[in-house]
This record gives structure tokens, C-alpha cells and sequence, in this order.
């Protein structure tokens, strides 16, 4: 059962509202004919005596003030589908997804369209997880550290080996299954190629989002993310190497903190190398992905990396090997790696023209995968061995041996 809830002094929007929750959606509807919202979602809360599941903000409430209530709804209860029913623009569109609104219907929709709507909403609000809203809701702001999103990051000790065709395709892959909840962020500071990867134009950048202003407000820093069409955030490297040069490993682990607690998953790009903000990401990592080639140079490269991180104690817990490029023509075999790196390979993607096709139209190939390409369906297990679902979590440690064909 859904609770739905209405914010809206309109009378015709509030009946085929109700008319759409009373054609079939398992739930009930509560209307607050008023024209204002609450100053927080606790008041709301207290006010219905509960916390909704999707919350529909409909015609004659003042737009400003409803996209500040559903940022803050966004980002402290996340469980919450909030959805905006106003005459909207691609524009305005845009700012509401920004701003954590999933959905913008127009105010005449009618109530068979609105019903498609509101249960896409409670899908969302289920898969979310209703008990972690509540659960926030019961326990207040404080309790909100607890829910940290895990943060992957993508490393290698060289560059040029598909860190950030992983990154990206990752942040694709993730992002399909929770939309609006998973950000990318291009910590290769001063050379970092997200935005062509993902095809962005972006408004700010990562010096925006290291600002006091953003480092103080998580509402500030949301605004200056760029949302990719594919239903994900991303935040680009700094326009120039000086304005990369400003930003300090601090400002780093403090920006992956923030966005942690705002998003189910945050995916790092990094710079080649052990630079100190990429060690910075490292180490706020629940999972990293390392990424080598089939060379011996790359390989014992990334032998001495791992052996000085487990040195600092700086290995998470969780760790994917991806054998990229895989090529069985080059006289090294899956074996030699392992033996090398001392850690079994996880994922063989070999090497594809779609992939580096892809990465000069600037879409991911997990955004139009094409049937029965290699490389794709490898991205796509390396998809699948980070999605937190248990049964792939349970696949992880299950380990197959990797073959290059
Ligand atoms: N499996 C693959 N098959 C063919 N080309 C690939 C594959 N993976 C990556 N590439 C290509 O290799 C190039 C480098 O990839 P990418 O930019 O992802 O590497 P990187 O590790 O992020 O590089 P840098 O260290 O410079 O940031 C890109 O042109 C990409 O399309
Ligand atoms: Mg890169």
C-alpha cells in the first residue's frame, strides 16, 4: 500500500487524482488543498502523521519555493518520489530533475495518464527503499551519515587504458537501475575527459562544486552537477590545469563525502597515477576497479601500485581486476597477469571498435549497446558485479576464471 499525497488548492487536479489512485493503484490518496508547502518535509510529515511515498506537487503552488522543498526532500529522504504538476518547459524541466523532481506532468493530464505516472512514482519510491526513508524520517537529519551511497572508483598506475571508458560506462550501467541517484565525477583534475566521454557541455565544473558555498550546502553543490539524459549526474573536471592546480586533496575527500550522502552510488574517474586526490578518492572508495592492459610494463606497474596501497593500508575492501584491451595475440596470457598481480582477473573486455568508436561520438556503448558485441556485454559484467543486488554479489564471489578469446 502507497501512501500518495497532494499539495494543491486545485479542486479539478486533486478529483482526477483521485480518480487515479481509486482506478487501480494499490494505495491511498491524502489532499493538502492549500496553496504552500511546509517549511520542511518533517512538517509535512507531521502534518499527515506519516511519510509519503509519492508526493505530488500540483497546480497553484509557487514554483521557487517547490523546487527548494523537493531538493531538501531529495536529499534527505530520498524514499520520497516527489513529482511537479505545472506548464513546464524543456528548461524548467530540467531544473526540476535537478532539483530531485522525478517526473513533470502537465497540470490537465488526465487521470489515466496521471495513474501511469503515480505507479512509476511508488516503483520508484519501493525500490528506493521505504524503510531507509522512514527510517531517516523517525531518526532525523543526524541519522543520514549512516545512509552513505557507495563510492567506486575507477584506478590504473598508466594512462590511456580505459579508466574513463569504464567510468563512464559504469555510471550508464548503475544509472539505468536508479535513476537520478548515481554521479560520476572526473577526479583526472587537470586533464580529465568526462565531459567529451559523456558528450556534456557543463555549465560548472568541480571548481564550482569546491567552492565554501558548495561545501557548505549540499543544495548548492547539487545545482552545479550536470544531469546526463541518461538519468545521472555528472560532475566535469576543471576547465584549465591552473584551476585544477587550486583544488586540494581536503577539498576532494570532503566533495566524495558530500555527494555520498546525497547519492546510492558515486563513481570516480581518476588520473593516471597515485596523485594526492586521487589517493584522496581512493581512500574514500567502498569499491575500486583497477584497469591494466595486456603489457608487461602496464601489469608490473600496477603490481607495484597494489603493493604500496595494501603498504598504506589503502586497499578497500572490495576490488575488481578488468583486463582491458584483452588481445590473446600478444604473447602474455590471462595466467601471466594473475601471476604477476598476485589477484585473479575479474573481467576480460577486449579490445572493439565499437568501443573506441564510442568514446569519439562521446556515448557510452552501454548507452545503445549493440547485440552480440564482446566488449559491450564484458562492460556490462562489470556492470552487473557492482550493482548491489545480492545474487551478483554472490556471482562476485563465485569467481570464474577469465579467458581471452
Ligand atoms: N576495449 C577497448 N577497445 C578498443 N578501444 C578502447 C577500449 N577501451 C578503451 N579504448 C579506447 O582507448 C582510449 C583510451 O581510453 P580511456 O580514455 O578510457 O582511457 P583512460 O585510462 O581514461 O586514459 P587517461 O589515462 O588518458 O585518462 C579511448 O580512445 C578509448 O575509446
Ligand atoms: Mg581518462
Amino acid at each position: 500500500m502507497s501512501l500518495f499525497v497532494l499539495v494543491s488548492p486545485d479542486t479539478d487536479f486533486a478529483q482526477r487524482m483521485a480518480a487515479a489512485v481509486d482506478g487501480g493503484l494499490p494505495g491511498t490518496l491524502r489532499v493538502l488543498a492549500g496553496a504552500g508547502l511546509p517549511g520542511q518535509p518533517e512538517d509535512l510529515f507531521g502534518v499527515l502523521g506519516a511519510v509519503p511515498d509519492v508526493l505530488v506537487i500540483g497546480p497553484g503552488v509557487a514554483l521557487e519555493p517547490a523546487l527548494r522543498f523537493a531538493t531538501v526532500m531529495d536529499i534527505r529522504f530520498p524514499g520520497v518520489t516527489v513529482l511537479l504538476a505545472a506548464e513546464a518547459d524543456a528548461e524548467l524541466a530540467l531544473t526540476a530533475m535537478r532539483a530531485g523532481v522525478r517526473d513533470v506532468v502537465s497540470p490537465g493530464i488526465d487521470a489515466e495518464q496521471l495513474r501511469v505516472v503515480l505507479q512509476r512514482g511508488a516503483q520508484a519510491a519501493e525500490s528506493r527503499g521505504r524503510s531507509a526513508a522512514n527510517a531517516a524520517g523517525q531518526e532525523g537529519p543526524g541519522a543520514h551519515g549512516a545512509n552513505r551511497g557507495r563510492v567506486i572508483g575507477v584506478f590504473s598506475p598508466k594512462g590511456g587504458v580505459g579508466k574513463t571508458t569504464l567510468a563512464t560506462n559504469i555510471a550508464v550501467g548503475l544509472g539505468r537501475t536508479a535513476p537520478l541517484r548515481v554521479c560520476v565525477v572526473d577526479l583526472d583534475l587537470q586533464f580529465g575527459d568526462i565531459a567529451s566521454g559523456l558528450d556534456l557541455s557543463p555549465e560548472h565544473t568541480l571548481t564550482d562544486a569546491v567552492t565554501p558555498a558548495a561545501a557548505r550546502d549540499s543544495l548548492v553543490l547539487k545545482a552545479f552537477l550536470t544531469l546526463h539524459p541518461g538519468g545521472f549526474y555528472a560532475l566535469c573536471a576543471p576547465r584549465s590545469p591552473a584551476e585544477a592546480d587550486a583544488i586540494s586533496p581536503e577539498q576532494v575527500s570532503h566533495l566524495i563525502g558530500q555527494l555520498a550522502e546525497q547519492f546510492d552510488v558515486v563513481v570516480l574517474d581518476t588520473a593516471p597515477g597515485l596523485g594526492e586526490c586521487t589517493l584522496a578518492g581512493l581512500e574514500a572508495c567502498t569499491d575500486a576497479v583497477w584497469v591494466t592492459g595486456m603489457d608487461v610494463p602496464g601489469v608490473r606497474g600496477l603490481r607495484s601500485s597494489l603493493d604500496v596501497l595494501a603498504h598504506l593500508g589503502l586497499v578497500p575492501e572490495s576490488r575488481h581486476l578488468v583486463l582491458n584491451m584483452a588481445d590473446p595475440k600478444v604473447g602474455l596470457s590471462v595466467k601471466d597477469i594473475e601471476v604477476t598481480l598476485g589477484v585473479p582477473v575479474d573481467v576480460s573486455v577486449p579490445r572493439s571498435r565499437s568501443v573506441a568508436y564510442s568514446t569519439n561520438r562521446g556515448v557510452p556503448v552501454l548507452q545503445s549497446p549493440r547485440r552480440g558485441d564482446k566488449a559491450t556485454a564484458a562492460l556490462g559484467q562489470v556492470v552487473e558485479r557492482l550493482s548491489p543486488s545480492d545474487s551478483s554479489r554472490a556471482a562476485r564471489r563465485a569467481h570464474r576464471r577469465v579467458v581471452v578469446a
